[in-house]
């Protein structure tokens, strides 16, 4: 049996339980799944939470519409990315999804310019919804969320999170990665 097959549990509703060997095995290499990956353009949020684990945020790409009733949407995190631990016991998060002109954010945000977690908040207007997780003023759209699951999938965690408050910020052109390069949409 291929590690993708999967068992229904229940034909009634489509649930399933999925039968992957642990860890899963895939022939494809790093290196031409992350270029393949390049040219997939993906919008830029920053993720950030806040509550009795610390202060946080970094920038991610890996954020999905999960389901509108009710409003549910994951993240993908590293699990050794510095944030991970502050996620997990804050069970809390806010995705703010950047504008164009939002770049210096993005990369400070994933750690390019060496600046760390709370002091990451120096920079831009930041406010908050319900969960009490950073909402950047500027973001196009926020989206604050409870966590609701969390699967651990090979090196990332995959965070489930029900959204409690959306926030609408300016219209305009959102920041996009695509070809390791920022874009405007
Ligand atoms: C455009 C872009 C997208 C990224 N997307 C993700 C992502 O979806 N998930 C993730 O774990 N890291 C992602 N990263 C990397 C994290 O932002 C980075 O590893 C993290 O912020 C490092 O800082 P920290 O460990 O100090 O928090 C992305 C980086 C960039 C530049």
């Amino acid at each position: 049996m291929s590690w993708i097959d999967q068992r229904p549990d229940d034909a009634m509703d489509g649930a399933f339980t999925a039968v992957a060997p642990t860890p899963p095995i895939s022939s494809v290499d790093q290196a031409a799944f992350r270029d393949a990956m390049a040219r997939l353009g993906a919008a830029v949020h920053v993720v950030t939470s806040a509550g009795p684990g610390g202060r946080t945020g970094f920038t991610a790409t890996a954020v999905c519409s999960v389901s509108d009733q009710p409003a549910t949407l994951l993240v993908c995190l590293n699990r050794r990315s510095n944030s991970a631990p502050l996620l997990a016991r804050n069970g809390v998060f806010c995705v703010n999804t950047l504008g164009a002109n939002e770049e210096k954010l993005a990369d400070m945000f994933a750690g390019r310019s060496g600046v760390h977690l709370d002091e990451r908040f120096n920079v831009g207007e930041w406010t908050t919804l319900k969960t009490g997780s950073p909402v950047l003023a500027s973001a196009v759209i926020a989206f604050d969320c409870r966590t609701l699951d969390v699967k651990t999938v090979a090196s990332h965690n995959v965070i489930f999170g029900v959204v409690e408050a959306i926030r609408l910020g300016p219209p305009g052109p959102a920041l996009v990665y695509h070809e390791r390069l920022y874009k405007k949409v």
